[in-house]
């Protein structure tokens, strides 16, 4: 079975075209702020205060006349100040952590779990997965949203879940070599972590069974996902969402053309705004993600900022949805660093460039003489040749200096010192 092509077996929304998925996109939308409006406190005060009522939808574009919802938005709503049906009718929570104090808790019905489970399935078979595939999961289990959400997407499409979870990495890639599954699902930096364990145990992982990998839950670069294609074997494939929206599977990069993410939009409807007025742009043009669930029943979202940055495209493989382009970062990770806005996205791509290096690094932030300053950490690679480290050094702090246009201060420090992924990354260490 070739994991290379996606295109059999679409189902009846991405068969929609153009046309149709705008009138039932319309139908859905109007439907959606009936609902919150009249059942979801919060939204019924920040429409009144706007000035608005479901009826003022008439066209796609008047969606941009409704409120956004902020993180605070549920965060002053918690814990189910935001939902829209009876606890009775919820199902399942989850909750994201978040950096500061309170989580945020979103909930589902069984139609929302079903739903999600769909556009899982569905992104799973974008990457080039096939009922009867083995599917390691290796998104943590728990609040998080990346383990159960990949869990029921692959059993709905007929795949075998293993269920491994984050952690224990050397009994990973013992599962991987014993279970022989097809497809990974996991976080592109855990995955860095299980291939250098490939390495430790004396392993080419290029030899192991894996052909598709599936990675989201944070930003990576093209350059990742050389270095992971290379040393793994595999397509590297894009999986994007939010607990907010609905978890993993909002939007997926197909195998075929891993050209950016189709956004499922016969569920999520996307905007990209101007990050500071908050107005919409046109596609094509850089800006925050916006969301606003179509069909969601427990919690029905409206007008989300993400804080992600991305831009919207015309559909390729999937000609009825348009694509975002792969998240650079998020406004909230952006550096500003003596004026100069970098984000850790522009860092790895340097990092994985320089030869000498291994591709593990972290970002910290310092003040010196009441200035800010940057040091890139970086490792050494096992095999780089003695004396080969102030030069890769030298050549960070030079790349850094003409693609980004900041001095930092690099440091390549021993293999195996920096922290080591088991989930989501955090790369920016402030020391400020
Ligand atoms: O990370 C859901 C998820 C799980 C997505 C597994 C993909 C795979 P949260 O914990 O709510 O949900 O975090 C959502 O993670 O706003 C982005 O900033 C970031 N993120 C998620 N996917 C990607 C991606 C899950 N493919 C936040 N590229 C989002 C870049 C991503 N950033």
């Amino acid at each position: 079975m070739s994991t290379r092509d996606s295109g059999p077996l679409l189902d009846a929304g991405e068969r929609m075209d153009a046309a149709g998925l705008r009138t039932y996109q319309l139908e859905r939308l109007r439907e959606t702020l009936r609902r919150v409006y009249e059942n979801v406190a919060p939204y019924r005060a920040k429409f009144d205060a706007a000035g608005v009522t479901p009826d003022d939808l008439r066209s796609l574009a008047d969606l941009a006349r409704f409120p956004f919802t902020t993180k605070a938005d549920l965060r002053d709503a918690y814990p189910f100040g935001m939902f829209a049906v009876p606890m009775d009718d919820v199902r399942r929570l989850h909750a994201s952590s978040g950096t500061t104090g309170q989580p945020t808790v979103v909930g589902y019905t069984g139609g929302d779990l079903s739903m999600w489970a769909d556009m899982v399935a569905r992104s799973i078979r974008a990457a080039g997965g096939r009922p009867g595939h083995k599917v390691h999961i290796a998104y943590g289990y728990g609040l998080f949203t990346g383990g159960l959400g990949a869990h029921y997407g692959a059993e709905r499409l007929g795949c075998t879940v293993i269920p491994a979870s984050g952690g224990m990495t050397s009994r990973q890639v013992q599962l991987i070599r014993d279970f022989e599954p097809e497809i990974i699902m996991v976080t592109p930096s855990y995955m860095l972590t299980l291939l250098d364990e490939f390495e430790r145990q004396g392993i080419d992982a290029r030899t192991s069974s894996l052909r598709v990998g599936i990675f989201g839950a944070e930003p990576w670069t093209e350059e990742m996902r050389r270095e992971i294609e290379e040393r793994a074997g595999l397509d590297a494939v894009d999986i994007y969402g939010l607990s907010e929206v609905i978890g993993p599977g909002v939007a997926q990069e197909c195998v075929e053309t891993k050209d950016g993410l189709h956004v499922w939009e016969d569920h999520f409807y996307p905007e990209i705004v101007d990050p500071l007025t908050g107005a919409v742009l046109p596609d094509g043009e850089d800006g925050e993600l916006v969301f606003t669930s179509l069909t969601k029943e427990a919690m029905p979202i409206i007008r989300y900022r993400t804080r992600d940055l991305s831009r919207l495209l015309p559909g390729t493989a999937r000609p009825g949805f348009r694509r975002m382009e792969k998240v650079t970062g998020r406004s909230d990770d952006m550096i500003i660093l003596r004026g100069v806005n970098v984000f850790p996205t522009q860092i790895e791509e340097i990092v994985l460039r320089t030869p000498a290096v291994a591709p593990h690094f972290q970002i910290h932030l310092g003040r010196r003489e009441r200035l800010d300053e940057m040091t890139v950490r970086v490792e050494a690679r096992p095999d780089a040749a003695p004396g080969s480290r102030e030069t890769a050094a030298a050549e960070i702090v030079r790349a850094v200096k003409d693609g980004v246009g900041v001095s930092v201060r690099a440091e390549v420090v021993d293999p195996e010192t920096l922290e080591r992924s088991v989930g989501k990354i955090r790369r920016v260490i402030d020391e400020r």
